[in-house]
């Protein structure tokens, strides 16, 4: 049981720009050398993990008691959203959020692997460029809790599109009532088994379970009561990233074939060494090392279309995603450097790109959800600057057959790594038989936490 908690490479400690080594403060590291998390005393633990999954599923944490962390992001479908294009409160591969009729404007993205990017950091290298962070813009950098993904877990509770709570203060209250039993499904202690019963001590505003039923402005809360509540809200959000950083399971097909426990096929193997190769797209989504993520977590314009179908448009017709640029144009150190990163994404992690409970199910790819399939994503990669722009009358079925959409952003369009691959389609389908490696739960590298299917 305990082996999974050896085996996972935990958080490690993260490089600074400088090449300082710092102690992230979400520093987990395998239960048995039992080392704290920082301001916890508790080691990571399988208890922990847990307790996280609990928080990740408990639907009582948004404000119309009816969405979850995992109503977005579904372990059978590789931590992002689940079904798609059949479930009626997605649109254009967007999801409602707790208040019907709210949308955001991007598909979620993985939230396993999410623990891997360092803080969000300017690197000196090869011209300097950024690195690291949550989101695909970023802005969950880190730089409060010591590890992305622990940033993160505190912004979906209280997204007016998402979980819509109007607190922190809702969320730790609504925690503090909460049952999260024990790994063998008994009691309702496990928060205060894991953080202690400080929990208690917090005096709530009068009224507050009418108050976070509602939408409204931030409580009214005093100076001393406000610290106790945020202090419980770094320790949500930790359990959750522990919780993430159980996911990174490393047990695809890959990486039994790693391991050797496993042989590609003939077409997994030319698929392999076009993602290398011709195909350039290890460029980007790294598969050296022990254990790949996938991604080199920078941030690029591959020049996606936008997605007719993202219901944004209602509200905001002219709406561009500018990604990174976005991100950087509201913080004062690094808005000089906006104009140059606008349209520009995180790389995405492609371990269970294609993970799906059944075959013939759709998933959906890149931030805004707007190709289908994975053939087309290749094709797109393999074709962009060889077809020409679509013509305004271009149907969708059109795509990659006669012609491409202008990207979203047409700035900062990545030139020179794809665009024009030279991929015959037997290479193209190589390819996507690769990608399909990626999917986790080949092998039983670790039991899921309890309850999980
Ligand atoms: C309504 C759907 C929805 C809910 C609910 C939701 N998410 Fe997300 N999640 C998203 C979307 C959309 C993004 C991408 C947003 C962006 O990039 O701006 C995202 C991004 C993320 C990421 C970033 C991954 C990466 O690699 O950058 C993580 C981690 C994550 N969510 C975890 C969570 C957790 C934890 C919760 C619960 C506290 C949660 N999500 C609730 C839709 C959702
Ligand atoms: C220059 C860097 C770069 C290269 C090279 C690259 N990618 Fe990507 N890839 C990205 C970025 C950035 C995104 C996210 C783009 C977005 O959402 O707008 C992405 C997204 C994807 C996605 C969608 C993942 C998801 O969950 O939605 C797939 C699949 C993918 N890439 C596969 C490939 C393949 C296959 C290749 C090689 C043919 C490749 N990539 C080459 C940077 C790159």
């Amino acid at each position: 049981m305990i082996q999974w908690f050896r085996k996972s490479v935990a958080l490690s400690a993260q490089l600074t720009c400088t090449g300082v080594l710092v102690l992230a403060a979400l520093q987990v590291t395998p239960a048995v050398a039992g080392m704290p998390i920082k301001g916890s005393g508790l080691p990571f633990s399988e208890d922990l993990a847990h307790l996280g999954d609990q928080i990740f599923d408990d639907k009582n944490l948004s404000v119309g008691r009816n969405q979850a962390c995992n109503t977005c992001h579904s372990s059978a479908w590789g931590f992002t959203g689940p079904a798609p294009t059949t479930n009626p409160k997605v649109r254009g591969g967007v999801y409602e959020g707790s208040i019907p009729g709210r949308f955001g404007d991007r598909k979620p993205p993985s939230s396993a692997y999410s623990t891997l990017p360092p803080v969000f950091m300017w690197m000196q290298k090869a011209g300097g460029m950024f690195v690291g962070g949550n989101f695909f813009d970023g802005r969950a950098t880190g730089e409060k809790l010591g590890n992305p993904a622990a940033d993160q877990a505190q912004g979906p509770f209280l997204n007016p599109v998402e979980q819509g709570l109007r607190d922190s203060a809702c969320v730790v209250y609504r925690v503090s009532k909460a049952c999260y039993t024990d790994l063998n499904g008994q009691g309702c202690g496990q928060y205060r088994a894991m953080w202690g019963s400080a929990i208690d001590a917090i005096v709530f505003p009068q009224g507050i379970d009418a108050l976070c039923e509602a939408e409204g402005p931030r409580l009214d809360i005093d100076p001393v009561n406000r610290g106790m509540i945020e202090q419980q809200y770094d320790n949500i959000a930790i359990s959750i990233a522990v919780y993430e950083e159980s996911h990174n399971l490393f047990s695809s097909k890959f990486d039994a074939a790693r391991l050797g426990l496993a042989k590609l096929t003939a077409q997994e193997q030319r698929g392999f060494a076009l993602f290398q190769g011709k195909g350039k797209c290890a460029n980007c989504h790294t598969s050296s090392g022990q254990r790949p993520a996938f991604t080199d977590h920078t941030y690029d314009n591959v020049g996606v279309p936008k997605n007719p179908d993202n219901p944004i448009y209602d509200i905001k017709p002219d709406f561009v995603d500018e990604g990174l640029g976005g991100f950087l144009a509201s913080r004062s150190e690094w808005a000089g450097f906006a104009e140059a990163e606008k349209g520009k994404m995180r790389v995405p992690t492609l371990r269970n790109v294609d993970l799906r409970p059944n075959p013939i199910d759709k998933k959906l790819f890149m931030h805004n959800s707007v190709f289908q399939s994975l053939e087309e994503v290749v094709r797109f990669y393999n074709t962009r600057d060889v077809l020409p722009r679509c013509e305004p009358a271009a149907q969708r079925t059109d795509w990659g057959v006669v012609c491409w959409p202008a990207p979203e952003v047409e700035a900062n369009v990545n030139m020179t790594e794809l665009g024009s691959l030279g991929l015959t389609p037997t290479e193209e389908a190589d390819l996507v038989a690769f990608m399909k490696t990626l999917s986790d739960g080949y092998f039983e590298r670790i039991p899921r936490a309890k309850g999980k299917k």
